[in-house]
């Protein structure tokens, strides 16, 4: 029997999409090369903004034609199956089964019982279940997404995570040191450690930064990167390790949110304007040369137009190397979707548009700023404009394109920058 998952969402789905590949390889199933040769298909689902669902939805809807021609089941996994539950069924005739985040080792039986014509939807939540008797078969040939922790418990007050998570918990070190080891032994350059806040890992005596140098000391691994911290739980001990580690990527994303301590405040991240900064001056303190990216969300309810100067103003001083902006969405279940001092939807897109159009320059600017500086590149493939050109992305993560050939692919090559065009910068090869 074969399967076919689509992705959405952050990179903890794409990890959970390659667990749950691999717990259908080992029952059995087989991978589909393409969606019109499965005889399942899987939607692995985000929530965390309201354009991310319907997004699915649509495509649900759009991929039930395959059901006229033959047998194949649809089903729905990820953050909006807990979310939703039985209720995507109504929502969308063509699902015929809804497995939740910590249902997955369930998948299989639940796949034969929809082929009986039973509509299961499975979505108890487990505050203990990390997978540890499953290793990911990672998909791709150069890096590797490796989780070392599941959900969250931070409820910041806009957010849905936590309640499609459910609870934080650790992965033990020793199976997230030997993913990473087998992820190299398999030839992959590259890791990056996954969870909603990583700075939070705990496993019996081992942090997150002692998990980093574990990590980054396994034999042949050269790029280590990690994703997401959150301000409030950010240690000295954390940068120092960084700084003194030249295997750890010089690349901190660091969720901002908000420029102003009210809207901090109650968005409940445990932490103001002022201390966000200082950690960013102490980031650049330590590591001159590191990258820093963030998140941000305009039009939080009762976010005045001085209130969001503030994270407009906080955005231009600190010069961010880029910043995912997003504007507000009311989702169900959360703190903030029940207060009533909502800002209208052409506020939020107005102040929106406003902070993409400041970042825009800035991050031009930081491109341009690395015109003539040495950097070396992970080549990743050919360059999706040029077959003489390959393309690959400092250990800061901007992608860099440069003449070259396939047998780079999987190399770490040094070049000198002479170009930024958009947010592509352009090396050549020094020899
Ligand atoms: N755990 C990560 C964030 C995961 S969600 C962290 O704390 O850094 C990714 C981003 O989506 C968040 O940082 C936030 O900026 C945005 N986001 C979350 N919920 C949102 C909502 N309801 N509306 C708009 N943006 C939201
Ligand atoms: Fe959501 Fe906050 Fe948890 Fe990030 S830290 S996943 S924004 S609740
Ligand atoms: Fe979306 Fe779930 Fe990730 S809501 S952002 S897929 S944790």
């Amino acid at each position: 029997m074969k399967y076919f998952i689509e992705t959405y969402g952050c990179q903890m789905n794409v990890a959970d999409s390659e667990l749950v590949m691999t717990i259908l390889n080992d029952n059995g199933f087989e991978s589909a090369a393409e969606i019109f040769e499965a005889d399942v298909i899987l939607f692995n689902t985000c929530s965390v903004r309201q354009h991310a669902e319907d997004r699915v939805l649509g495509r649900i809807n759009n991929e039930m034609k395959h059901k006229l021609s033959r047998n194949v089941k649809i089903g729905v996994i990820g953050c909006m199956a807990q979310r939703l539950g039985e209720e995507l069924m109504q929502l969308s005739s063509g699902v015929d089964f809804v497995v939740g985040v910590d249902m997955y080792d369930k998948l299989p039986e639940i796949i034969s019982s929809a082929f009986h014509q039973e509509m299961l939807s499975v979505t108890d939540i487990n505050n203990e279940q990390v997978y540890p008797d499953i290793m990911p078969v990672h998909q791709d040939p150069l890096k590797a997404f490796v989780t070392i922790m599941r959900g969250c418990n931070n409820f910041c007050s806009y957010c849905i995570v936590p309640y499609t998570r459910g609870r934080e918990r650790s992965r033990g070190y020793a199976e997230i040191l030997e993913d990473v080891r087998i992820a190299v032994e398999q030839g992959r350059r590259e890791v990056m450690l996954l969870g909603q806040n990583v700075n939070s890992y705990q496993y019996q005596d081992i942090s997150f930064p002692l998990l980093l140098k574990k990590a980054s000391a396994v034999h042949g691994v050269n790029r280590i990167r990690f994703t997401t911290s959150h301000p409030k739980d950010l240690s000295d001990h954390l940068i120092e390790v960084m700084a003194e580690n030249e295997k750890i990527c010089q690349h901190f994303h660091l969720a901002m949110q908000s420029g102003d301590d009210e809207i901090l405040t109650r968005m409940n991240r445990g932490y103001t304007a002022s201390h966000y900064y200082n950690l960013i001056a102490k980031l650049r303190k330590a590591m001159p040369e590191i990258a820093i990216t963030t998140d941000v969300i305009a039009g939080f309810p009762g976010e005045t137009e001085a209130q969001f100067q503030r994270t407009y103003d906080l955005m231009k001083a600190i010069e961010f190397d880029y910043a995912y902006m997003f504007k507000y969405s009311p989702r169900t279940g959360t703190k903030a979707a029940l207060y009533t001092d909502q800002v209208p939807e052409e506020v939020r897109l107005d102040r929106l548009q406003r902070l993409i159009s400041q970042q825009e320059k800035i991050t031009h600017k930081k491109y341009q700023e690395q015109i003539g500086k040495i950097r070396e590149i992970y080549v990743e493939g050919i360059s999706r404009k040029s077959e003489s050109e390959v393309a690959g992305k400092t250990p800061d993560f901007k992608v860099t394109v440069f003449p070259g050939t396939k047998e780079m692919i999987g190399k770490f090559i040094n070049v000198k920058i002479v170009d930024a065009v958009g947010w592509t910068l352009k090396g050549e090869v020094i020899i």
